[in-house]
C-alpha cells in the first residue's frame, strides 16, 4: 500500500479507481465552480500564530457535537451515491466512522438504505433529510431514521432544487450508470471498481427504491430532484418536521445571519454553516468566510457547525478556533472511500487528526476546548466588505 500522508494522496488514487462519472459528481461545483474553489482557498487567506515553549504533553483533540462525545470535531457529512465511490460505500464510512469515533451522518439520496446502516453499525449514526413533496414518503423515512435509532436529523435547507453541475448533465450521472458507449470506455477501465460492484448489497437509491410509487425514472438524482424534492419548503414545514422527529435536529445549509437567526428560532440544536460544497449557489461565499458573521448573530445561542472546503487538519483547527463547535468532511472522506473502501476512510480520519493534533500543540494549545481566535491571524476584511 502507497504511504499515505495527505488527503490529496487519497485523491490520486480515488481518481484511478472511481468511474469518471462518479468522480466528476464529488468533484464539481456548481456553474463556474467560483464557490466550490473559494471554499477551500479561503482557508489559505488565514494563518496561525505559532506558540513555543508550551507543554505540550497530555493532549487532546476529543471534543462534542451535539452534546455528544467525539473523538474530534470531525463528522462525515451526508454525500449522495457514496455507495457508487466503492460498493457498501455508506456502510464501510459508517464503521469507520464508527471505530474512530466521530459522527457518521447518512444522505436521503444514499445508496445504502438507512436499515442496511444500522444492521452494520452499533454506534447511532445521524440522518440527513430532504424533504420530497409526497408527505407520506417523508413521514416514513422519518419513522424509518427514528426505528434506527438515528441520533439526530440533518435538515438540509439549501436543495429544493438542483444548482447546475454540467459534467453530471454531460456525462448522463445515474445509479446504477447507464450502459452508454462512453460509461462502457471508462469501466473497462475501472475493473477492480467494477468487481466489487458485482457483489455490492445495493446499485440504486436505497432509502427510495422500494419506498416510493410513480416515478418514471429513479436512477437519475437529477431528475429525481426535479420531480420529487419539495420546492415549497419553508420555515413552518421545518418547524412541522422538527416537531415529527421529536429529537435533536441540526439545519444544514444557513449562510446568511439572518436565516441562521430563524433557525435559532424554530429550535435548532445546531446549524451548519455550508454552501452545499459549493454545489449550489454559485457566488455566494466560502462557509468559512461566512462563519463570522452568523457566529455574531447566533454564536452564543445556538451551536453552530461548518462544512466546505475542509481538506486538513489545518482547516480543521482554523474553524474551530474561528468559533464553530464542529465540523464535516465530505470530499476528504469520498477520496478516501473511493481510493480503498472502509481503510480508506480510516486513513483520511487518521490524516486529518494528526494534522489537527500536531498543529495545535505547534500554535502553543493542548485542548480543543481552548482553541480560539488568539489562535489565528485573519487579515483585516477577510469577511469581505459587502454593500
Ligand atoms: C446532493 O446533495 C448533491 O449535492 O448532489
Amino acid at each position: 500500500m502507497p504511504t499515505i500522508t495527505t488527503i490529496d494522496d487519497l485523491k490520486r488514487i480515488y481518481a484511478r479507481r472511481v468511474p469518471r462519472m462518479f468522480y466528476d459528481y464529488c468533484e464539481s461545483g456548481s456553474w463556474t465552480e467560483q464557490t466550490f474553489r473559494d471554499n477551500s482557498s479561503d482557508f489559505d487567506d488565514i494563518r496561525l500564530r505559532q506558540r513555543v515553549a508550551v507543554d505540550m504533553t497530555g493532549r487532546s483533540t476529543t471534543s462534542q457535537m451535539i452534546g455528544q462525545d467525539v473523538a474530534m470535531p470531525v463528522a462525515l457529512a451526508p454525500v449522495g451515491l457514496t455507495g457508487m465511490q466503492h460498493a457498501d460505500g455508506e456502510m464501510k464510512a459508517a464503521r469507520a466512522a464508527e471505530k474512530f469515533g466521530v459522527p457518521f451522518t447518512l444522505s436521503t439520496m444514499s445508496i445504502n438504505s438507512i436499515e442496511d446502516v444500522a444492521g452494520f453499525t452499533d454506534a447511532p449514526f445521524w440522518f440527513q433529510l430532504y424533504t420530497m413533496k409526497d408527505e407520506d414518503f417523508v413521514s416514513r423515512l422519518i419513522q424509518r431514521a427514528k426505528d434506527a435509532n438515528c441520533s439526530a436529523l440533518v435538515i438540509t435547507l439549501d436543495l429544493q432544487i438542483l444548482g447546475q453541475r454540467h459534467k453530471d448533465i454531460k456525462n448522463g450521472l445515474s445509479a446504477p450508470p447507464k450502459m452508454t458507449p462512453k460509461t462502457i470506455a471508462n469501466l473497462a477501465t475501472k475493473w477492480g471498481w467494477g468487481i466489487e460492484m458485482l457483489s455490492a448489497k445495493r446499485r440504486e437509491f436505497g432509502n427510495i427504491v422500494g419506498h416510493v410509487h410513480g416515478v418514471s425514472d429513479m436512477s437519475q438524482l437529477g431528475a429525481w430532484t426535479a420531480e420529487q424534492f419539495d420546492p415549497s419548503l419553508d420555515w413552518n414545514k421545518v418547524a412541522k418536521l422538527k416537531e415529527a422527529w421529536g429529537g435533536k435536529v441540526i439545519l444544514k445549509g444557513i449562510l446568511d445571519a439572518e436565516d441562521a437567526k430563524m433557525a435559532l428560532k424554530v429550535g435548532a440544536d445546531a446549524i451548519i454553516v455550508s454552501n452545499h460544497g459549493g454545489r449550489q449557489l454559485d457566488g455566494a461565499l466560502s462557509s468559512i468566510r461566512a462563519l463570522p458573521a452568523i457566529l455574531d448573530a447566533v454564536g452564543d445561542q445556538v451551536e453552530v457547525h461548518l462544512d466546505g472546503g475542509i481538506r486538513s487538519g489545518q482547516d480543521v483547527l482554523k474553524a474551530v478556533a474561528m468559533g464553530a463547535k464542529g465540523t464535516y468532511i465530505g470530499r476528504a472522506f469520498i477520496y478516501g472511500l473511493g481510493a480503498m473502501g472502509q481503510q480508506g476512510v480510516t486513513e483520511a480520519l487518521n490524516v486529518i487528526h494528526k494534522e489537527l493534533d500536531t498543529t495545535m500543540a505547534l500554535c502553543g494549545e493542548t485542548q480543543v476546548s481552548d482553541l480560539g481566535r488568539h489562535n489565528l491571524l485573519v487579515p483585516e476584511g477577510f469577511e469581505g466588505r459587502w454593500q
